[in-house]
């Protein structure tokens, strides 16, 4: 007879893919992604909720993976850093430096060198994805707003919220639409 603490099958989407695995009912999702689906680029630093390393989108919402029971995710959508590139589709072409994979929010942390150790930047790109999408018209101030529930130790969070708003702003020159899949337009440079 199964007990109550013995792992259970889990059953979402994640970065677009059904996956299966097992976690106890208090086995945290990002455990569950870093640990049974092989997922590290969510990371974790205090593991209390204080940080935002561990945010993921969880049926498009950031949340905090270490706050959030995996069992929470069962038959749920999950997005994490790992599915950015294959959303954004990179610049074209390397050119030799890799950049041909990168989401173009991720081109735009690389360009104003927007971290150092990058333990913290995982975090910052799926608040910031999120943000975006949801208000693509962010002032510098609102953009420190959505993010101030991420700490970096490195950077002084200047180039971070540069590089959010200047690939707010591409959005918006591009024409792009908001949808499912991919952050909106923005109507005005933050
Ligand atoms: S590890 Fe989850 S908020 Fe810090
Ligand atoms: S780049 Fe090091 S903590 Fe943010």
């Amino acid at each position: 007879m199964r007990e109550a603490h013995d792992p259970a099958p889990v059953r979402l989407t994640v970065n677009g893919r059904t996956e299966t695995g097992r976690a106890t009912p208090r086995s945290t999702l990002a455990d569950f992604l870093r640990h049974e689906l092989g997922l590290t680029g969510t990371h974790l630093g205090c593991e209390q909720g204080v940080c935002g390393a561990c945010t993921v989108l969880l049926d498009g919402q950031p949340v905090r993976g270490c706050l959030t029971l995996a069992v929470q995710a069962d038959a749920a959508r999950v997005d994490t850093v790992e599915g950015l590139s294959a959303e954004g589709g990179g610049d074209g072409g390397d050119g030799g430096d890799g950049r041909a994979a990168m989401h173009p929010l991720q081109e735009k942390f690389w360009e104003h060198q927007a971290l150092q150790c990058g333990f913290c930047t995982p975090g910052f790109l799926m608040a910031a994805v999120a943000a975006v999408r949801e208000q693509p018209s962010m002032t510098r101030g609102q953009i420190r707003d959505r993010l101030s529930g991420n700490i970096c130790r490195c950077t002084g969070y200047q180039p971070i919220v540069d590089a959010v708003a200047e690939y707010a702003a591409g959005l918006g020159q591009r024409g792009d639409r908001p949808d499912e899949q991919s952050p909106g337009p923005g109507e005005e440079q933050p």
